[in-house]
């Protein structure tokens, strides 16, 4: 279990895998785990920017190249972790797609894809990691959540389904490790800057956004956070002291 003291003092020669870390909250995770003296697996898809980003890291960084969503790569990229760096301490479930689609529109691809990532990621890498924590003595789950739970957008059902499951699972996972030194901890974020809203097509984004400002849905947001406030944000809530668990971090914007 990562505890107590400076963040740098406690993440010194530690090991973090990030899934998601090729941009937004999961790079930004990752540079600030780097910072602090840890070494980190980068996990995302796109081998071209995960390179990049890790190298931009230096030599306590590696890309490992996965799909979260399936299991023979993300059996595979534990064993390069297991391999590479010989233990695991933090594992930080970030990696997710969110598509705009009301339920009677969504593609079969829309709904398997979503639901293996979000949901199915977290669940096939914490399998993977839990024995590798409990060699190394303990360690630290972080499961990343959306405020969207609290209040489901149309047009994000299926998203907002599988951050829920993933809220569920979150606290299953609390209980089953609690005798192995094993914290894990929901970080239920507001919104952030960048993020997959800015892959969705244009004129879908505008139906959306007209028909929630119509029906009220952002009347409070606020300015979007930026990927670096989570990041610390998050850095805090793993480097507790022992006798502490940051349950649920439910971080909003205060613009
Ligand atoms: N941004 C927000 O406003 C907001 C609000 C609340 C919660 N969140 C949560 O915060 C987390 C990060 O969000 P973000 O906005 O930073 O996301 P983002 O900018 O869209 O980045 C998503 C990352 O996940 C990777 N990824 C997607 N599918 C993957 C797969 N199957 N396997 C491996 N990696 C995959 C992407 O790289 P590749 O495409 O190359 O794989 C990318 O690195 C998510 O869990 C999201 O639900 C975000």
């Amino acid at each position: 279990m990562l505890a107590q003291g400076s963040a740098a003092a406690e993440l010194a020669g530690r090991v973090a895998v990030v899934t998601g870390a090729s941009r937004g909250i999961g790079e930004a995770v990752a540079r600030c785990l780097v910072d602090a003296g840890a070494r980190v697996a980068l996990l995302a898809r796109g081998r071209e920017r995960l390179e990049r980003v890790a190298a931009g890291l230096g030599a306590q960084a590696l890309a490992v190249p996965t799909d979260v969503a399936d299991a023979d790569s993300v059996r595979a990229a534990f064993v390069t972790v297991a391999r590479e760096f010989g233990r695991l301490d933090l594992l930080v479930n970030n990696a997710a797609i969110g598509r705009l689609h009301s339920i009677e529109e969504a593609s079969d691809a829309d709904l398997r894809e979503t639901v293996y990532t979000n949901l199915g990621g977290p669940l096939l890498c914490s399998r993977e990691a839990v024995p590798l924590m409990k060699k190394s003595g303990g360690g630290q789950i972080v499961n990343i959540g959306s405020e969207a739970v609290l209040n489901p957008f149309p047009l994000l059902s299926t998203y907002t389904a599988t951050k829920a499951g993933l809220e569920l699972f979150n606290r299953g996972l609390r209980a089953e490790l609690r005798g192995d030194n094993i914290r894990v901890t929901l970080l239920r974020s507001g919104a952030t800057s960048g993020g997959f809203m800015e892959d969705w097509d244009p004129d879908e984004a505008a139906r959306a956004i007209g028909l929630w400002d119509e029906q009220g849905y952002l009347a409070f947001a606020g300015a979007p956070m930026q990927p670096s406030t989570v990041a610390e944000s998050l850095l805090h809530a793993v480097t507790r002291p022992a006798g502490a668990s940051v349950d649920t971090l439910e971080l909003r914007s205060a613009g």
